[in-house]
């Protein structure tokens, strides 16, 4: 594996068709499963890791960031990263960057309306990242649906020449939808944390029974929330990330909470016919938790 710290030579590295993998880094086995898919459709895969200030809309969250830099750089070259583009600060914004990308309308509710100035902080950096290493595909995590639907929606409004491609969540064995910020919820607020996913599972349930309101839907996963603090539970269109009173197309269930101080966000994915992508369960401990007492 190479390591790339600029574009320029991150781009003097490519050779063939490039999957790319964009990371905030502290990987987990949801990031190894984008670059397995990457690896299976590209000749090369390119996986970045940079910790964007831009889209930190708390500086405390942004400090807390785990940066684990060896450890990224070898889960990457086990996954058979090709190329990590780990560029600084100064590369990536050379100057204060006074030009944002701003995604309209898909980004207002939910965690737009809840994290300000998020989006554009990441549509920011992945539009430098799409067109500053014009890889021919890239990988993103259903996980983040409202972040996966900007997006798409981001290289269709600017014609980027890259296919986005959807990935499944990957799950902790208890449920837990993976994140880095896992590690930080505290031992005792476990069995809440687990409680979401199981809200959202409860819920795809009721819509395979035949369930289609909206609301009904949400009332469901909202039940195994009780006691917790909630941000919203939302059911949205998958495209447009607007908020949908009945599922009659596709749409996703989408949660965020605060458990432990910890913000959590998950997702099931419905379709009209009432089938759903509830992600993929580990069956053994997380690679979050090595070395981690
Ligand atoms: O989803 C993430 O990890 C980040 O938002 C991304 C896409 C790497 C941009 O910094």
């Amino acid at each position: 594996m190479k390591v790339a710290e600029t574009f320029a030579e991150c781009r003097s590295l490519t050779e063939g068709s490039i999957g790319l993998v964009p990371t905030l880094g502290y990987l987990h086995e949801g990031h190894l499963d984008l670059m397995s898919r990457a690896k299976v459709g590209n000749d090369q895969v390119m996986a970045s890791l940079f910790v964007n200030p831009l889209q930190f809309d708390e500086v405390a969250d942004f400090d807390a960031y785990p940066r684990q830099f060896e450890r990224d750089a070898r889960l990457m070259k086990q996954a058979g990263v090709d190329i990590l583009f780990a560029p600084s600060v100064e590369e990536m914004y050379p100057i204060e960057p006074v030009t944002r990308v701003v995604v309209g309308g898909l980004t207002e509710s939910m965690e737009g309306a809840h994290r300000p100035g998020h989006f554009a902080g990441v549509a920011t950096v992945v539009t430098k990242l799409l067109a500053g290493l014009q890889p021919d595909r890239a990988y993103f995590g259903k996980k983040d649906a409202q972040q996966l639907a900007m997006v798409i929606r981001l290289t269709v409004d600017l014609s980027l020449p890259v296919e986005i491609v959807p990935c499944s969540t990957i799950r902790e064995s208890d449920g837990l939808a993976l994140s880095s910020r896992n590690i930080r919820i505290p031992a005792g607020d476990r069995d809440r944390a687990a409680r979401v996913s199981k809200g959202l599972f409860a819920a795809a349930e009721l819509a395979a029974s035949g369930e289609r309101d909206g609301q009904v839907l949400e009332r469901a996963a909202l039940e195994y929330l009780i006691g917790i603090d909630v941000e919203y539970v939302a059911l949205a269109e998958r495209a447009t990330a607007q908020r949908l009173a009945t599922l009659d197309r596709p749409a996703f269930l989408a949660t965020a909470v605060r458990i432990g101080g910890v913000r959590l966000i998950d997702n099931v994915w419905l379709e009209p016919n009432g089938t759903s992508d509830r992600g993929t369960l580990l069956r053994s401990t997380s690679i979050l938790y090595e070395g981690v007492n």
